[in-house]
């Protein structure tokens, strides 16, 4: 497990966006594990950009995203299919056939979820995933007592996501209580696994995760368990670790 503590937000971002561009030009098809979120955002940034300046191409990468919400139509403007066009997608020279996002929409949940993972299994697998933390230490939505060998399913959002998401929609009664999201065994599936994480107000997840024991208290915290995962974090989110100093600086 690595961890490298950076400077600030635009640091974490920047580090982040230079393993991706590592990776995509090592292996032109890769297939990437994407998350949706505050925090990558300024990682797909830097990627945008990479990708206007020529350094890297999305011509044959495949993406499949960890997670979306219940009921809401991906042209709705809070689902994460739009999230992913607007923040990336409609900006870079990706195929959009070869984008995959859980269709929470669809009549039979269940099937959807199992195809989900068939479409993962018939790609060859993610190469590399990126993850955000929630601040209670959920990874895509396999919230505290998510099963670590959990496979993508519709899942309930709890009560602290569901606060936390509600800044995106005009009252919490509007949050989705639902999402189709893939479960630790499936993140943990992955070959390569980079988390990010920024604020103070992941500190404490960041800490159950990196130090703390495994546990489904903490779903993050099998992450320990793979071995390629790296946390990006920056000095906030890295405040409450107890070896902080003994950790790798960007
Ligand atoms: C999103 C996802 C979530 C977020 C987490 C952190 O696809 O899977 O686990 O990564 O809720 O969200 P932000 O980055 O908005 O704090």
């Amino acid at each position: 497990m690595r961890v490298i503590i950076c400077k600030d937000y635009d640091e974490m971002s920047r580090k982040t966006a230079e393993i991706f561009a590592e990776r995509i030009k090592a292996k032109p098809d890769i297939v990437l594990g994407l998350a949706t979120g505050s925090t990558p955002e300024g990682l797909y940034a830097e990627l945008v950009r990479i990708n206007k300046a020529g350094e890297i191409s999305f011509k044959q990468v495949r993406t499949f995203n960890l997670d979306e919400y219940v009921g809401v139509a991906p042209d709705h403007d809070q689902s994460y299919r739009y999230f992913m066009n607007e923040k990336l997608f409609d900006h870079v020279d990706i195929d959009k056939a070869n984008t995959h996002v859980p269709n929470g929409k669809a009549d039979d949940l269940a099937a959807e979820c199992a195809g989900y993972e068939e479409k993962m299994k018939a790609a060859g697998g993610v190469d590399l995933q990126i993850l955000g933390i929630g601040s209670n230490g959920h990874v895509g939505f396999a919230e505290p007592g998510s099963p670590k060998d959990g496979r993508t399913s519709l899942v309930d959002l709890t009560e602290s996501t569901i606060k936390d998401n509600s800044r995106l929609f005009d009252s919490v009664d509007e949050v989705p209580k639902q999402a189709l999201s893939m479960g630790i065994g499936t993140i943990l599936d992955a070959k390569e696994i980079v988390l990010v994480a920024s604020k103070e107000s992941k500190a404490d997840a960041i800490a159950a995760a990196v130090e703390g024991a495994s546990s489904t208290d903490c779903p993050a915290s099998f992450l320990q368990e793979h071995g390629n995962m790296t946390f990006v974090i920056d000095e906030a989110a890295a405040s409450k670790l107890k070896s902080a100093d003994s950790y790798e600086k960007a």
